[in-house]
């Protein structure tokens, strides 16, 4: 696929087909997430990529408490649209039924000086997991919210003990809706 289809077909997919992705197509994003630019050439990222059911029955179980926190405040905050805030907590709770999740954390804790640096490293090469994936055919979906609610610590416990932070959390799998984009807002870049 040409890169800028695989850039604008990319959409936050919260709803999969039960179909899996080969080990063979997971290396390949994981590969291309691991290409991306960093800091100091670094590669501070570490990717967990959880296909075992049974473990992703364990990170279900951490959604659902990812939800119930998340329930009011959402609820507050789409008030003129309640089927949008149901929308979310529902892909919260069963993550779209995706046959990957993907746990992102830094290598190493980060020091202060750096962490701008590592971030943008980072992300760089989140950014390139989804772009391989769309060029793939594949969706996925980047979330920030169980971080946000304070369950980042009992991922790192489980799965990146001697690593640093977690920073994100993806959903990768074979796309079962196709949403139109959200309109880009104008005025976000000048030529000059
Ligand atoms: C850092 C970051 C955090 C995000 N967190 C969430 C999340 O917790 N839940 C969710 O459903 N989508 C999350 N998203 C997806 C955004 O909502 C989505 O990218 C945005 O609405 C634009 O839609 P598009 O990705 O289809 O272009 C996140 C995206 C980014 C980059």
């Amino acid at each position: 696929m040409d890169i800028f289809e695989a850039i604008n077909s990319r959409r936050s997919i919260r709803k999969y087909k039960n179909t899996e992705i080969s080990k063979a197509n997971l290396e390949q994003i994981l590969n291309a997430a691991c290409m991306a630019p960093s800091s100091k050439n670094t590669q501070p990222w570490y990717f967990v990529a959880v296909r075992d059911e049974s473990e992703k029955s364990y990170i279900l179980g951490i959604m659902q408490q990812v939800a119930a926190q998340m329930k009011a405040p959402l609820e507050e905050y789409f008030k003129e649209h309640p089927d949008v805030a149901a929308q979310t907590l529902s892909f919260i709770k069963g993550l779209g039924a995706a046959s990957v999740y993907v746990l992102v954390f830094s290598q190493k804790p980060y020091d202060e000086s750096s962490e701008s640096a590592l971030t943008q490293s980072i992300a760089a090469a989140v950014q390139n997991l989804c772009l391989a994936a769309s060029g793939l055919g594949l969706g996925t979906c980047w979330m920030r919210a169980p971080i946000n609610v304070g369950f980042a610590q009992t991922f790192k416990d489980r799965y990146a003990k001697n690593k640093g932070q977690m920073l994100a959390m993806l959903t990768l799998g074979v796309p079962d809706e196709a949403p139109k984009a959200p309109k880009r807002k104008d005025d976000r870049y000048k030529i000059i």
